[in-house]
Order: C-alpha cells, then sequence, then structure tokens
C-alpha cells in the first residue's frame, strides 16, 4: 500500500504510464477549489492571450477560457502524459483556441510579450531553479502582464514534501521575495484556509 500511495503522488511531479494517467484525472478535479479561487482573484479580462504553465491534465485551460471572451490559451507541461491528457480534454477547441506543448518552465517555446498572463498552479514545487524560471515567464509576459501563481503546500516538512520526490515548497512571503528579485511589481499574496495561497506578480 505504502509503495503503491509512493508511486501514485510521484507521478505529481512528472506523469507517467498508467498511474500517472490516474494522478491527472484526480488532479483535475481536485486542483479545482484551489484553482478557482485563484484565477478569480486574477481579474482576468476578455481577449487575453494566457499561458499556463505545468498545465497537467488541462482542467486550468479550461477554467481560463471559460472566463475570457476570445481568449487564447496556451498549455505547455513537461510530461507527455500531461499534454496528452491535456490535447484530450480541451479536443473540442484544440488547435483553435487551445495550444498545448510539451516544454519545461526553464526554457519556453514562445516570443517574448506574447501573454497577457501566465499562470502556475500546483507545480512551481518542482521547477529546478526557480529564479531562473521566474526570469523566462518575466520574458513571455506583455508589459503589464501577470503571473498567477497558486499553491496549497506551503510547508517544506509537509506530508506532500516527504512522499513526493524532488518536491520544494516555498512559504508564501519567499515566493513574492522571489519575484520582487525576478523584477515583478505590485506583488500581492492571498491567502484562504486550509491553506491555499495565490502569489500575484505584474511585470513592469
Ligand atoms: C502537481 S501537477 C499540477 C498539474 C496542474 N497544474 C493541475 O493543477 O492539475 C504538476 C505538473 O507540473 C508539471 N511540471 C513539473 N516540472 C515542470 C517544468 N519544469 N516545466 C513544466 N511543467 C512541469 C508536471 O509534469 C505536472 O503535470
Amino acid at each position: 500500500m505504502a509503495s503503491f500511495l509512493k508511486s501514485l503522488f510521484t507521478n505529481c511531479a512528472c506523469p507517467q504510464g498508467r498511474m500517472g494517467r490516474l494522478m491527472l484525472k484526480f488532479m483535475n478535479l481536485c486542483h479545482a477549489p484551489l484553482t478557482n479561487w485563484g484565477l478569480n482573484i486574477a481579474g482576468i479580462q476578455d481577449g487575453w492571450t494566457m499561458l499556463d504553465i505545468g498545465c497537467g491534465g488541462g482542467a486550468t485551460l479550461q477554467r481560463l477560457l471559460k472566463r475570457s471572451k476570445g481568449a487564447c490559451v496556451y498549455g505547455i507541461d513537461i510530461s507527455e502524459e500531461s499534454v496528452a491528457k491535456a490535447k484530450k480534454v480541451n479536443a473540442k477547441v484544440l488547435d483553435k483556441q487551445v495550444f498545448v506543448c510539451q516544454g519545461s518552465a526553464e526554457k519556453l517555446p514562445y516570443e517574448d510579450g506574447e501573454f497577457n498572463l501566465v499562470t502556475a498552479v500546483e507545480t512551481v514545487y518542482f521547477w529546478p531553479d526557480l529564479p531562473d524560471c521566474l526570469q523566462e515567464v518575466k520574458r513571455v509576459l506583455k508589459p503589464r502582464g501577470k503571473f498567477v501563481i497558486m499553491v496549497e503546500v506551503v510547508d517544506r516538512n509537509s506530508m506532500w514534501t516527504n512522499v513526493v520526490e524532488g518536491m520544494t515548497a516555498y512559504q508564501p512571503i519567499q515566493l513574492q521575495q522571489m519575484l520582487i528579485e525576478a523584477g515583478f511589481t505590485q506583488t500581492e499574496i492571498h491567502l484562504k484556509k486550509p491553506s491555499y495561497a495565490t502569489v500575484i506578480g505584474i511585470k513592469k
């Protein structure tokens, strides 16, 4: 049982195979409360071009699309399994309004200044060099574009960081500090019980 759970949860970092597919289904449902709350704070406007990094099973792409008439939404994920699931979930609008590709937050395959909004839901824990990735996020944002980070694991010694390999938890204040150091302005922290955090930074 313990090894089954460990193997299941290790698929949070990079979903693969049958367990990965199971985890993606689970995350599409279970991350809804955090994501809906965070996106409602983000002040999304019609016609925006938006990117979700670490898009997993693609539910956030749907949630973004629902909040912005005439939007274009991009998703990127390091896992082939996540990309396949995100494409399936968004099949009706795929390659029309929703575009999904495989890749990493470290090197985003987009032009400078493409996006009004970049989101990252439950994924920054796994990004290899967060300060470098923040520079990459800033590069692809338009001037005044927003980066919205949503996390629910904010304690370095949580059960999750012990169970999920390669996971680093950041306190909201640490994420805010990193955003400031990366050159973002008007940073904000929003908190909600049980341990939801949305941390926002704006590109100058
Ligand atoms: C816990 S899941 C969250 C998925 C989705 N955002 C959600 O809320 O359901 C983390 C996702 O981040 C992806 N990921 C991990 N490291 C990444 C990186 N360096 N660049 C892009 N995606 C990454 C994983 O493959 C996985 O799909």
